[in-house]
């Protein structure tokens, strides 16, 4: 057995805004049903930010709560990697911004932008930092305000999507170089650019000058999800060193539960063992994977030692998956 450092997630904490909308509620201005939505997607309601509240708020919220189940402090945090796609202002970074909100001291600080994906990208970058030993506590954050994108007129997009935020802590532990170590134990990332038109923001400072709205070809991407995602996961396990059918629980990003169910389908993985929000939170882009992960700990499913898969598709496309041991 040879000794390597692994990243290990230390502690979870996720944080919802107090506004709750539910499907009815959106049919009252939308041309939609709460059966029309529960049917195609799982989704019965959704949380909203209030109107004074960034997604650097929401990301505070939930960092404190990983913080405190990691046992740390903020002054002992010394990289922040904000995964989000709804960011405060053009520029700085939400990472900073979360930085000075929380008194953290000066470090490492930056957001990783790959929307719906983004957390599992920005898992892997963090474990760049962790397992060389170049990060002792490391805050990565999953974090969204996604109605503020959308086009409340489009009942194909408005009636998806919710606002939350997720965060984990991330430290070195020493391992033994097998699948039996705790900590972060196998990826795989995908990205294809030419898919861009399927699932975008029609703005940004560098063309419109605007913010822009979600625009999505929503059963066009229904159609690679399945298949992408699968192939990842597949790929992830492999990089561990682990077979899919050994893991304990799948903690997916909720876009739609015809998804979750199609990939548990074609993965062989038994339903039961897929962690499951979407029917409250809808789809909170790089947020959910973590607040899935939060739900999934503190109701006593997930367990330290438990073998994890996070997987992931969003706007890029990106897609990825990460194998896990608590
Ligand atoms: N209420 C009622 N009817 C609706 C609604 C709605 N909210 N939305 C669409 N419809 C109608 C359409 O207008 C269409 O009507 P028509 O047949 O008269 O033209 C009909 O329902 C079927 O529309 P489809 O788009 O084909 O419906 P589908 O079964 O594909 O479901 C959905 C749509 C839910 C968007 C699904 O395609 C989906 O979940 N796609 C994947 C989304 C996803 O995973 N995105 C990636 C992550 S997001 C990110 O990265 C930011």
């Amino acid at each position: 057995m040879t000794s390597v450092l692994r990243s290990a997630v230390t502690g979870v904490g996720g944080y919802l805004p107090d506004r709750v909308v539910t499907n009815d509620d959106l049919a009252k201005f939308v041309d939609t049903s709460d059966e029309w939505i529960v049917e195609r997607t799982g989704i019965r309601q959704r949380h909203q930010a209030a109107d004074d509240q960034p997604v650097s708020d929401l990301a505070v919220a939930a960092a404190r709560r990983a913080l405190e189940a990691a046992g740390r402090t903020p002054d002992e945090v010394d990289l922040i990697i904000v995964a989000t796609t709804t960011a405060d202002l053009t520029f700085p970074a939400v990472a900073t911004i979360v930085q000075r909100k929380l008194g953290c001291p000066v470090g490492i600080a930056f957001d990783v932008q790959a929307v719906c994906s983004g957390f599992v990208y920005a898992l892997s970058v963090a474990d760049g930092f962790v397992a060389r030993n170049r990060s002792q506590c490391a805050l990565v954050i999953g974090a969204e305000t996604m109605t503020r994108l959308m086009d409340w007129t489009d009942r194909g997009t408005c009636v998806l999507f919710g606002d939350g935020a997720g965060a984990v802590v991330v430290e070195p532990r020493a391992g033994e170089g097998t699948t039996a170590d705790r900590g972060l134990l196998g990826f795989a990332l995908r990205a294809d650019g030419t898919k861009q038109e399927l699932l975008f923001v029609d703005g940004g400072p560098s063309t419109n000058g605007q913010v822009g709205k979600l625009r999505m070809q929503g059963n066009q991407v229904f159609r690679h999800a399945v298949v992408n995602i699968s192939e990842a996961v597949t790929a992830a396990a492999a990089d561990a060193g682990i077979e899919v059918s050994s893991v304990d629980w799948f903690v997916p990003h909720q876009a739609n539960l015809r998804i979750l169910q199609g990939v548990a389908r074609r993965l062989g993985i038994d339903e039961a063992k897929v962690i499951t929000t979407l029917d409250r939170h809808a789809n909170t882009s790089a947020a959910s994977i973590p607040l899935a992960l939060d739900q999934g700990v503190r109701d006593g499913r997930i367990k330290p030692g438990n073998m994890l898969l996070l997987e992931a598709m969003g706007g890029g496309l990106t897609w990825g998956a990460c194998v896990l041991r608590l």
